[in-house]
């Protein structure tokens, strides 16, 4: 049973607990598969090749963009192409330099290590990263004071593949040591029409071509969402007992969502009106921006307000925040 809450942060790009199936059944399985973002892919796909050729380690690469739009999708995807294990973590649950050490250590050659949320591990755990990724050595200090020894292990050549959603956070020692740094864009109506295609086959729904362009108009750019939409919809057609989706089916489960025609939902016309209406249009700063929605900044920064700035309904000066006429349109 979806929570009240879910069911207030359906469009968020953020995973919910719901999401961990679906986005499971639904991850491309080749790079066929995986829509959009060419320059990424065709970027992966020459570093994979030249991994395979040398018969070494593919480099390390930084994935930086919003949440739902194919990070973590395109790492399985290149452990799959270089047939190695894939080990995932998250930035922010590694605690201890202990930790960190004994994944590393246990790299098998070739294996793939992703990192979510890489710019919030410790700094100290961070440090670590430096000589395994450019030497693949660590460097650990045992001991204390005068008696302090470094011991160096060796450990296995492996790929280093980073995720985060603000790469302006990440320590330059660690930045550097990325071949490459690759970035994810929001994915336009087209591409995420043909996600949609591959997935309602997945998910035995059948669509027309209206109800797909909805859809894909209204998912905020975002294939976490397009296909949280989906399957929204085919409940709610089955419930209905509508055998082909059409656009007023979808129409429907979007209004009931609250959702509307751009893909805007509570929350982001929350915020539009929050500055029309409290600070006149703004400017206004992100931290009293943040205080009156009683939202944290990382969720406002991380979560809403790429959508909103790349489609232009907020404008972001050196003086903080504006509405746009777009976004005063939208009110
Ligand atoms: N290019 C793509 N082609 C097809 N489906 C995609 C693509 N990108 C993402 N998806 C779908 O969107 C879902 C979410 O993608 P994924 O989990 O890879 O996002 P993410 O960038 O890792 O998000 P987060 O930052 O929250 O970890 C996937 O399960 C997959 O079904
Ligand atoms: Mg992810």
């Amino acid at each position: 049973m979806e929570t009240y809450e879910n069911l207030e942060r359906f469009i968020s790009p953020k995973e919910i607990s719901s999401d961990k199936c679906i986005d499971t059944g639904l991850r491309p399985k080749s790079f066929q598969e995986f829509i959009g973002q060419k320059k990424i892919v065709n970027n992966i796909e020459v570093m994979v090749k030249s991994a395979k050729i040398r018969k070494k380690a593919m480099d390390h690469v930084l994935f930086s963009g919003p949440p739902g739009l194919g990070k973590t999708s395109l790492a399985l995807l290149i452990s799959n192409e270089l047939g190695s294990d894939l080990q995932v973590i998250s930035g922010p649950a590694v605690e201890k330099k202990g930790d960190l050490a004994a994944i590393l250590t246990n790299l098998n050659e070739g294996d793939v290590l992703f990192i979510d949320e890489i710019h919030r591990m410790h700094i100290s755990v961070e440090e670590i990263l430096y000589s395994a990724m450019e030497d693949f050595r660590l460097d650990i200090v045992i001991g204390q004071g005068p008696s302090a020894r470094t011991m160096k292990i060796d450990i296995a050549p492996f790929t280093l593949i980073g995720a985060t959603t603000k790469s302006g956070l990440l320590s330059n020692p660690l930045r550097d040591r990325f071949m490459a740094h690759l970035h994810f864009d929001f994915y336009d109506p087209q591409d995420l029409a043909q996600i949609i295609d591959n997935n309602k086959k997945k998910l035995n729904v059948v669509l027309d071509k209206d109800a797909k362009e909805t859809i894909s108009i209204c998912a905020r750019g975002t294939p976490r969402i397009a296909n949280r939409i989906l399957r929204r919809v085919r409940d709610f057609a089955l419930v209905q007992n509508q055998e082909v989706v059409t656009k007023k089916e979808v129409d429907e489960s979007l209004k009931l969502m609250e959702i509307d025609s751009y893909g805007l939902d509570r929350m982001d016309r929350k915020i539009l009106q929050v500055i029309q209406e409290y600070y006149a249009g703004g400017p206004v700063g992100i931290e009293a921006l943040c205080a009156t929605l009683a939202e944290d900044r990382c969720t406002i920064e991380d979560v809403y307000e790429p959508y909103l700035l790349k489609e232009g309904f907020i404008l972001r000066t050196p003086r903080g925040r504006m509405i746009s006429e777009k976004g005063k349109g939208m009110l």
